[in-house]
């Protein structure tokens, strides 16, 4: 790959990175290895050894494995739908919670049918790894959603599918007139799959938070209804979510019991667009 101009910038000093075969550099000189997958670690320094690393190797490796399954494919479809009709020419995309790429992917093609770019950013290093082996075109990087490497303005979409809100940092990046889409779980999001883990399921909060520099333009919903075949994909829809964490033993119990499960997956797309005013 010969010299280009990246959309990640220097963790350092700000400075807008080059990529060059191997590395990238930002005019004042700092450099930063490309890894063999193809990311690169752009973690400021006092972060690069904290205690909360993203996602880990079993996480990443079950969600691969679920989301692979093709049981989110309506929610991908639609979300890469909406980035075709949002995107302006040439767009800047940015997935910022990018784990394994799956949808990052998907975006990215939508994004170079109109001659676009696209980067991913996500704190987990086995992540960002299959994700750069997934997707050679896209760039990548390690990093935190709360001081992303990314330029003021430079971003015309922004989207979190599940990933942790850093709604300062995402109105920072994402230029005026930009969009903002963020995935979250509808109320009855697994709804069967609560019915098993907890005596008394409770649904999501349905919830239309207001963020400084952003205002609403849609809430789009997503529902489907798919059968898992086996424990195996169970579980690892079950590792996906935060109940794999909080439920009590003897649901988690009953849940490893079953070979067969249909779910209702119920999602929700906050589409944003930033707002001219800075704050
Ligand atoms: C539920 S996963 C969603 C991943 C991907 N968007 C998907 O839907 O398949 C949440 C992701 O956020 C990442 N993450 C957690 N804290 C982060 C942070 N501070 N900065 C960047 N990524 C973070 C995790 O490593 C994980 O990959
Ligand atoms: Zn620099």
């Amino acid at each position: 790959m010969s010299a280009l101009k990246s959309l990640f910038c220097c963790p350092i000093c700000g400075g807008r990175l080059i990529r060059e075969e191997r590395r990238y550099v930002c005019p004042a000189g700092h450099g930063f290895d490309v890894s063999r997958e193809g990311y690169v670690n752009l973690l400021p320094a006092n972060q690069q050894h904290s205690k909360a690393p993203g996602d880990d190797k079993e996480m990443t490796a079950a969600r691969t494995r679920f989301l692979e399954g093709g049981w989110y494919l309506p929610l991908r479809e639609r979300l890469c739908r909406l980035i075709g009709e949002l995107a302006p020419d040439s767009p800047n995309l940015l997935d910022a919670g990018c784990g394994e790429g799956w949808y990052t992917q998907a975006a990215a093609e939508i994004v170079a049918q109109k001659r676009g770019r696209t980067a991913g950013v996500d704190l987990s290093k086995p992540a960002v790894r299959k994700a750069a082996r997934r997707c050679p075109s896209v760039e990548f990087a390690v990093g935190t959603l709360y001081h992303l490497p990314v330029g003021n303005g430079t971003i015309d979409l922004l989207a979190n599918c599940f990933s942790p809100l850093a709604a300062e940092e995402f109105a920072r990046v994402v230029r005026p007139g930009g969009r903002f889409l963020y995935v979250v779980p509808g109320p009855r999001h697994l709804w069967e799959l609560k019915a098993v883990v907890y005596e008394r399921p409770y649904e999501n909060e349905e919830r239309r938070e207001e963020y400084p520099g952003f205002r609403y333009l849609d809430v789009v919903p997503v529902e489907t209804r798919f059968t898992l075949p086996d424990a195996q994909t169970i579980q690892d829809l079950f590792r996906m979510t935060p109940y794999y964490w909080k439920s009590p033993r003897a649901g988690a119990a009953r849940l490893a019991e079953l070979d067969r499960l249909t779910v209702t997956g119920q999602f929700r797309i906050h589409v944003m667009e930033r707002t001219e005013a800075s704050g």
